[in-house]
């Protein structure tokens, strides 16, 4: 018969909470450095938290950035209209009175938004053709003067003489819900 005694409680093989025996050199990689697998599941944790907290704190500087950039830009204007000029609200045809042209920025350009007598709409650069100079409403005479070299241009853009070698130059646009959307002008 096999005399067999229980090991004394010093030379057991310590276990973790759930009863399974631990590899050894395990047990020395935990005691080496001092962690124990709640404070692994902490650091996880801690880990997402620190996650979580930064993709926050990205998502509202990205919000503030939108909202300032709103904030500073008026109505009719883009962020985008400074650099490169595509679609861009210039003015609502509503608040148009018919021969009062206004002006209006599209981009680094200035125009002349205009609705006429027949309710009919023109937009214009109001750089002269000439070489660029901004042309002047007369609302006496209702044209386009040029203070540089005398070019004048009749309300729908027409030359009248000076040298000037064309009309006044139009610009492409559509309007959308009531917006005049400028896209470009015509060559
Ligand atoms: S720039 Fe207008 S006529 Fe010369």
């Amino acid at each position: 018969m096999e005399n067999r005694t229980e090991p004394a409680a010093e030379e057991r093989i310590p276990t973790v909470s759930g009863g399974q025996d631990q590899d050894e050199s395990c047990i020395e990689c935990m005691a080496q450095t001092d962690a124990t697998p709640s404070d692994a599941n902490t650091v996880d944790r801690r880990d997402f938290v620190a996650w979580i907290a930064a993709m926050s704190m990205g998502a509202t500087a990205v919000f503030a950035v939108t909202m300032v950039g709103r904030a500073v830009v008026p109505p009719g204007r883009s962020i985008e209209g400074k650099t490169k000029v595509g679609k861009l609200a210039v003015g609502r045809e509503d608040e148009l009175e018919p021969g009062k042209p206004v002006l209006a920025e599209y981009g680094d350009d200035v125009l002349y938004v205009v609705k006429m007598e027949d309710s009919s709409l023109k937009v214009y650069n109001a750089a002269c053709p000439h070489v660029a100079c901004k042309l002047a409403y007369n609302e006496s005479s209702k044209e386009f003067d040029c203070p540089c070299h005398a070019s004048s241009f009749t309300i729908d853009g027409k030359l009248l003489g000076g040298p000037a070698p064309r009309d006044m130059i139009e610009a492409e646009f559509e309007v959308v819900e009531g917006e005049i959307v400028v896209s470009g002008f015509r060559v």
